[in-house]
């Protein structure tokens, strides 16, 4: 039964002052439901509106790469210092910890390897497995220009109504064939139809030219790879350009943890992310976190 006998009637209703509305600050996010928004904000630091994932997704179409041979002594060290783990739901299951706190991005997508045509995904975890899992989004490759660039969209649009329907977000992952040109247009055009199609976030690679228009044209927050190992200054130089010129933050795989020291360099790309750090600040400190460890 209920307590009914010091049931007090409201009286501070605060007449003078109007009800605040706070805008949500995560980019073409504003009319989400609230669990949407809740996963979103997860992902996007509230500080700086931005975020460092880490991806470590690799081995699902390219076996035991450089650095994943053992993601338990590659990746796990690196859990505290990320913001986010993008990866597939057997590394995370069988090697991270369940009590690290950190949002899940999980790789949806599989069904291909190395060997054969990568634009033919299929899409590999059912929404439940997502939900069982406390995926914060979910995510495939999309191959705009592709031979299966129409499967990928549809794998795509899959996601999103099956994440929409139970308020996960789906991050879409701009893939590029093997034949394609990495420019302002492929990637404008990409990134554009996945946002049309209804992703909320976006994945692109960095172009040294026209970056900024390609994350003007896509109303969603713009993530961007890492992409091939590059010397970690350059790698920094990557990041804070894309930053500079609009990204809402990496998804960074092989330039971490290929680094010759990946939590010096994980600070780093922080540094840059989240404090809005000049390269050679952000350099500074990977170069004292790689002494320190050594
Ligand atoms: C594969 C992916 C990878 O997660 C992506 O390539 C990020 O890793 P890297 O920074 O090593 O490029 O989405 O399709």
């Amino acid at each position: 039964m209920a307590d009914l006998d010091d049931v007090k009637e409201g009286k501070d209703f605060g007449l003078d002052k109007p009800v605040e509305v706070k805008a949500f600050p995560v980019r073409g996010s504003v009319s989400l439901d609230w669990g949407m928004q809740d996963r979103l904000a997860r992902i996007f630091q509230p500080k700086s509106g931005r975020t460092v994932m880490l991806a470590f997704d690799h081995g699902y179409f390219q076996g035991p790469a450089t650095g994943l041979e053992r993601l338990d002594l590659t990746i796990r060290p690196l859990v505290p210092y990320t913001d986010v783990l993008m990866c597939t739901r057997g590394g995370l299951r069988q090697t991270m910890p369940a009590d690290s706190r950190k949002p899940v991005v999980l790789r949806c997508s599989g069904g291909m390897s190395v060997l054969t045509e990568l634009s033919r995904e299929l899409v590999a975890v059912d929404i439940e497995d997502a939900i069982r899992l406390n995926a914060s989004a979910i995510t495939t490759n999309v191959y705009v220009g592709a031979e299966y660039e129409h499967q990928s969209l549809a794998n795509l649009v899959k996601l999103i109504d099956t994440g929409n329907r139970y308020g996960i977000p789906t991050m879409a992952v701009t893939g590029v064939g093997k034949d394609m040109v990495r420019d302002a247009r492929y990637f404008g055009l990409a990134t554009r139809i996945c946002a049309e199609l209804g992703a909320h976030i976006v994945k692109s690679y960095y172009i040294d030219t026209g970056f900024e228009k390609v994350v003007a044209g896509c109303p969603v927050p713009i993530v961007i790879a890492g992409g091939k190992k590059l010397p970690e200054r350059d790698a920094l130089e990557m990041a804070w350009r894309a930053i500079d010129q609009g990204a809402a933050g990496v998804d960074m795989g092989r330039n971490i943890f290929q680094s010759d020291c990946p939590v010096a360099m994980i600070a780093a790309v922080r540094a840059v992310v989240h404090d809005g750090e000049s390269v050679d600040k952000a350099y500074d400190i990977y170069k004292a976190g790689k002494a320190k460890a050594a």
